[in-house]
């Protein structure tokens, strides 16, 4: 892997006129991550979308580099936020979504299904009383709910299959997809997950690619291929429709379905993703500090398997 996959890398793809946003995406090198910060050119409010907490698999510790990273582009340009949003809660990272809160006053938001997702995860964690989606986020957006980013509406659309309720930002010509579609040249994410169904991503993948052809999508993550030196994020949708190569036109669900279940029954579980659900279910927050002051995560054991491999 070269060396720019290991850069916070910053790019920006202007606004094409009007009801078009401004949109910075920003690399998180180490987890793939691609977070953005979507704005209304003319009110100059902002969206900001998928942000990290920085966590290390190794110690256990966190840094807001990356959220102080989107902070600061937000004060360069002198936006100001109006909404911190998530896509799904993260398996793969801890989602920056109450730090960015205190430090913008912005209401944090994500889709109503989280509730099933914290029904499902309560289980696996055996915390019945941990997770309450109502209380830790201020807003949970329903399938075609709307919203203004300043004089934006941005629309909300149920893309369910990485996990059962993930959603997208349709904001003008730019959807905020995260984990449906990869990059035209890796194709599609995982639906292995708890909660995850191959079927479904395969709907969600079908629905997104009946945007406008020249909709900018914008995805979550991106590790590269064998040949591809730098990550990149952003195709429109009819790139993806002549070279995706897992659902391009004129591919069949059948094969795709294939591929899909082949693919992830060899991926192994993100490093992460024990202690991500457990801060991301909680709006982003770890559990309350115990008698010592110390916060503590809690690992089922023997819960998931390690896959074959390759
Ligand atoms: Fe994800």
């Amino acid at each position: 892997m070269s060396d720019s996959f290991k850069q916070p890398i910053v790019r920006f793809s202007p606004s094409r006129g009007a009801e078009s946003p401004d949109v910075w995406g920003v690399y998180e090198p180490d987890t793939g991550s691609v977070q953005y910060i979507c704005a209304d050119p003319g009110s100059k409010r902002a969206g900001l979308i998928d942000v990290v907490w920085n966590f290390d698999p190794q110690s256990y510790s966190t840094s807001s580099a990356s959220a102080d990273q989107i902070l600061d582009i937000v004060r360069e340009k002198d936006l100001s936020v109006e909404w911190v949003l998530d896509t799904h809660p993260h398996a793969d990272h801890l989602m920056a979504s109450d730090y960015l809160k205190q430090r913008t006053d912005a209401p944090t938001a994500i889709g109503e299904k989280v509730r099933e997702i914290a029904g499902l995860w309560s289980r696996i964690y055996h915390l019945p009383h941990a997770f309450d989606p109502d209380r830790d986020f201020d807003r949970l957006f329903s399938e075609g709910e709307t919203f203004s980013i300043g004089d934006m509406e941005a629309r909300v659309l149920l893309s369910p299959g990485h996990t059962l309720g993930s959603i997208t930002f349709v904001v003008g010509d730019a959807a905020f997809v995260h984990d449906t579609l990869m990059y035209p040249d890796v194709g599609t994410s995982r639906a292995d997950f708890p909660g995850g169904d191959a079927e479904q991503l395969w709907e969600t993948t079908q629905t997104l690619l009946q945007l406008p052809a020249q909709t900018r999508l914008f995805i979550g993550h991106d590790y590269g291929t064998s040949e591809r030196q730098e990550p990149q994020w952003e195709a429109t949708v009819s790139e993806h429709r002549s070279h995706n190569v897992h659902v391009k036109d004129g591919t069949r669900r059948e094969d795709w379905l294939e591929l899909r279940r082949g693919r992830d029954a060899t991926l192994p579980l993100p490093d992460r993703m024990l202690a991500a659900l457990q801060v991301n279910l909680r709006g982003g927050r770890l559990p309350e500090p115990e008698a010592d002051g110390r916060h503590y995560l809690k690992l089922p054991v023997n819960h998931f398997s390690t896959p074959q491999s390759d």
